[in-house]
């Protein structure tokens, strides 16, 4: 089939190379003229495991097209992505002028049926919308050409987005047209081969489903955020109580990792906009007002540690940093926690030494300017002459470490965790004073 997809972020770029790699012919239209040439020369903007050579090999093939000509890439597809961002309103709300703009192209250059599926992450109501400036354009041209808008949602994780792309546990679609229904299920075939992952709705609830999936997943982390603050004043070990309610299936164990505060392009934007839309029809979301608030004070967690330790002012200290992504596997900063610790280092006078296993460029990207940061190319150079060190990313090259040079490299023994990536009791042996979330019993055996 012959699929155009609008936007080459994230979700778009690995929907495109995904949807290649299993025979559609994919044109790619980004209005990011570098961008386009940099994929053509096989230069791919993000860190994602298999992405590159997915990506190459399908363009060299010729079923992955990279075009800033938006009239050549409504031409192409008769299913036409939408797969622009949806950045936050200074109010929270999602903005939706990237979405409505890529409607307008649309309809201002078709002359066939076309099937437009929004892939962002969309406020309900979203496709009525593009439904509507679609129809505003095409009576504006003083054409009749009949279209449909589908709601398809993306659940892709980052760091897993290639796997998850290939082999999705669900494909939500929503659609008020039957007739459309035969055609999705040919695009999607080859990914619906063992058992039917289709889950056909309305419109708005598959709009909806996006929103309640991603601010379900908020919901447990916080809330295990919260049950880790008991567990610190308490005395208590939330990584035992974490086993213990895990072992529910009800309840499970994905998700239920306590740390300091999640991040990322969705949790934070899509709770929010969930708010901002709720509030906007007069109902107001208690709980997910808390879980956006327990979030906030949870990457304050860290900072208050190191107060509770250091004091409040903090000049002349340097703190190693391992973890600058906002999760591993990923060079993605945005919303991330350690953004949130740096600031309130350096508020109080600190110097940081940082280490990241991938999110370095996009450090020096956004800090570079700050001479209260020092970028240090392995994780043991982070380490050398700082008063202490902070982990806020579980890279799996962390878990391990050589607890001998660190206590070596560090003017005191002292880690302040916010991954629970290390037992207590054993650093505690070592002669470390070991900060980490919700360990209230082992901090004071430190
Ligand atoms: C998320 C959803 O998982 C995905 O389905 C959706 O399509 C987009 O948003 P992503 O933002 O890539 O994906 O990251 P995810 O792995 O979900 O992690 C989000 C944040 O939550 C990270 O900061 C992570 O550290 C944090 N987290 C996750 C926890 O603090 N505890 C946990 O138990 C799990």
């Amino acid at each position: 089939m012959k699929v155009t997809v609008f936007g080459i972020g994230y979700v778009g770029l690995v929907q495109a190379a995904v949807l290649a790699e299993v025979g559609h012919e994919v044109m790619c239209i980004d209005v990011d003229a570098k961008k386009v040439e940099n994929l053509k020369n096989g230069v791919i903007p993000i860190f994602e495991p298999g992405l590159t050579p997915l990506v190459k090999k399908n363009y060299e093939e010729g079923r992955l097209l990279f075009s800033t000509d938006a009239e050549m890439g409504v031409h192409h597809g008769e299913m036409q992505f939408i797969a622009v961002g949806t950045p936050p309103d200074e109010d929270g709300s999602a903005d939706l002028k990237y979405v409505t703009a890529v409607a307008r192209t649309i309809a201002q250059h078709m002359n066939s049926h076309k099937v437009v599926l929004d892939k962002s992450t969309v406020p309900v109501g979203t496709a009525d919308k593009v439904r509507s400036v679609m129809a505003q354009t095409l009576k504006e041209r003083g054409v009749e050409i009949p279209f449909d808008v589908v709601s398809n949602p993306e659940f892709l994780k980052e760091g897993a987005a290639v796997s998850d792309c290939m082999r999705p546990e669900r494909i939500v679609i929503g659609t008020d047209n039957e007739d459309v229904v035969d055609l999705l299920r040919e695009l999607y075939e080859p990914f619906n081969r063992n058992h039917d992952r289709m889950i056909l709705m309305d419109i708005r609830s598959a709009e909806l489903t996006k929103y309640a999936a991603n601010c379900m997943l908020a919901t447990k982390i916080s809330f295990m955020n919260e049950i880790s603050n008991l567990a610190e004043l308490l005395g208590a070990d939330v990584e035992k109580v974490r086993q213990g309610i895990g072992s529910d299936p009800r309840i499970g164990y994905h998700f239920i990792y306590p740390g300091c505060g999640y991040g990322g392009s969705c949790f934070p934007k899509d709770v929010q906009a969930l708010i901002r839309t709720a509030e906007q029809i007069g109902y107001q979301p208690r709980l997910l007002q808390a879980v956006e608030q327990v979030n906030h004070a949870q990457k304050l967690k860290l900072p208050e540690f190191i107060q509770r330790h250091f004091g409040e002012d903090l000049k002349g200290k340097t703190f190693a940093l391992w973890g600058l992504s906002f999760k591993p596997n990923t060079d993605d900063m945005r919303e991330a926690s350690s953004r949130v610790l740096m600031e309130a280092l350096w508020e109080r006078g600190a110097q940081v030494q940082a280490f990241d296993p991938e999110a370095m460029d996009e450090t020096q990207r956004i800090y570079g300017h700050r001479t209260d940061l020092k970028l240090m190319g392995t994780k043991e150079a982070a380490l050398q002459g700082a008063d202490a060190l902070v982990i806020c990313t579980e890279w799996q090259s962390f878990r391990v470490p050589d607890f001998d040079v660190i206590k070596k490299s560090l003017k005191q023994p002292v880690i302040f965790d916010g991954r629970n990536l290390y037992d207590p009791e054993r650093l505690s042996k070592r002669g470390f004073v070991y900060y980490a979330i919700g360990r209230g019993a082992s901090i004071n055996i430190a």
